[in-house]
């Protein structure tokens, strides 16, 4: 087992670089199997998460070769001949539910383990499979795998409503729906930027799609797809979380430059919230300028989809707060448990607490190192944004977590100067007995 350890209080400086999307990457690679060819995608991300589902891929049929130096993948999707994606898989990784719309689209079935539970609680999926069925998909479910078939080998096409707005209902819809017979519509569907550039990849392999970007969007169904050379988008979580480092972190009236970003991916309540903080910020084509500053102002603020503040920077958020002026709250309005990090932070001295969906946060604190344990990725994260501003050391566990979802973070921010370093660690030792 693994763990990051921090020394507090030693600002960072100079640059941060952005890595590609995880949240765009995963939908990308499963686009790539609608196409019998091979298709290549650009600044894909050396992520736990993006290596659990290109072998997602490759027990379906395709071939994988991913260059985690050059952050580049091809995928050879000329022969899916095992349409299933495994449940030892599918329950590391949610996302490989995808292999739901991907297959259906592509083969006419598809047989794909439940994604069962998370950290935070149940995440379910049935507006993935009211989708499916819209589309003219028999769906059954059969110890713990949902088996779908499109009658006659090929999807219909329909009009499907969804409620709530849900990011991964709207990419399983469109990976079935582009390949089907007729048309389909889909209503209240997500608008994240990671949807849009997936669908924009739809286009370029030759679907018809209206209205993306809108709660309204129209398919027109084709007969064949082709491969496609596709560059993913930067990790707009990333550079909201390194945004949030800068402005905590970093010497006050120091610039720190934030590289390969996209700003515009960061939604507006994002944006207009670390603007009320006080912290002076520029937004270029591709990169984000923060200067630290002398205080920050504590600003409340309240989670909701695209272009709302999104659910997986409100971990990261709690943490700006402690080092704000005042007292703040944070509502997660997706996900209501969403706060096992709380009491790991608490260990540290941090004073929050969580009532229902809501957590109310003390600014103007002194957090002390401590051991803290992972308990998701974006909770990881908070951990070591909070360990970077705490005195003396930090510890903290079980960054499978976070190795999920940010590339190689403890060696961007050593470059950036944190004495930080990674350790193995023996989760299950037993502590020394102290002899008399
Ligand atoms: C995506 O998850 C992201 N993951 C999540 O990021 C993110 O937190 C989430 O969107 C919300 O923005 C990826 O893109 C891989 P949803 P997803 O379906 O698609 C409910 C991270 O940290 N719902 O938009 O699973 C659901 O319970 C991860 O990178 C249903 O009720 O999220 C939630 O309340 C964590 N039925 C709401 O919709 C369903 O069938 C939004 O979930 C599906 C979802």
């Amino acid at each position: 087992m693994q763990k990051l350890v921090i020394r507090g209080k030693h600002p960072i400086h100079g640059t941060l670089r952005v890595s590609g999307s995880k949240n765009t990457a995963l939908p990308l690679m499963s686009a790539a199997l609608l196409a019998d060819g091979t298709s290549t995608l650009l600044n894909v991300p050396d992520l736990r998460d993006v290596n659990t589902f290109a072998h997602v891929l490759r027990i379906s049929g395709a071939k994988v070769n991913f260059d985690a130096q050059q952050n580049k993948m091809t995928i050879d999707a000329g022969d899916i001949s095992y349409p299933e994606a495994p449940y030892d898989l599918v329950k590391k990784m949610r996302a490989s539910f995808y292999m739901l719309g991907a297959l259906l689209g592509r083969c006419g079935k598809a047989r794909v383990s439940l994604p069962g539970g998370c950290a935070w609680g149940p995440r379910p999926v049935d507006l993935h499979l009211q989708g499916m069925e819209a589309l003219g998909a028999e769906i059954d479910l059969d110890e713990g795998y949902v088996v779908a078939t499109a009658k006659g080998g090929r999807l219909e096409g329909g009009v499907f409503r969804m409620e709530p707005s849900s990011v991964g209902a709207t990419i399983n819809f469109l990976l079935a729906a582009v390949l089907a017979r007729g048309n389909s519509r889909l209503e209240n569907a997500a608008r994240e930027p990671d949807v849009v550039a997936f669908g924009e990849v739809l286009q370029k392999m030759g679907a018809k799609i209206d209205g993306l970007g809108t709660t309204t969007v129209e398919i027109e169904g084709v007969d064949r797809l082709y491969p496609v050379e596709f560059s993913n988008t930067p990790d707009r979580i990333e550079l909201g979380t390194f945004m949030i480092a800068a402005a905590i972190a970093g010497t006050p009236g120091e610039l720190i430059h934030l590289s390969n970003a996209n700003p515009s991916h960061l939604g507006d309540a994002f944006i207009d919230a670390f603007a009320q903080t006080g912290t002076p910020f520029y937004m270029g084509p591709d990169y984000v300028d923060v200067i630290t500053p002398e205080s920050i102002h504590p600003v409340s603020i309240e989670t909701a989809p695209y272009p709302g503040f999104p659910t997986d920077l409100q971990a990261q958020w709690t943490v700006l707060l402690t080092q704000s002026t005042g007292t703040a709250e944070i509502v997660d309005t997706i996900y209501s448990d969403r706060f096992a990090h709380i009491p790991e932070l608490n260990r540290m001295g941090v004073r929050a607490s969580v009532d229902g969906n809501t957590v109310t946060v003390e600014g103007g604190q002194t957090i002390k190192g401590a051991e803290v344990m992972s308990t998701d990725l974006r909770g990881s994260v908070s951990l070591v944004l909070a360990g970077m501003v705490a005195e003396g050391e930090t510890h903290v566990t079980r960054i499978y977590h976070l190795d999920r979802g940010y590339e190689n973070l403890e060696g961007k921010l050593a470059d950036a100067g944190l004495p930080i370093r990674r350790e193995e660690y023996d989760e299950f030792a037993e502590p020394e007995l102290q002899t008399a």
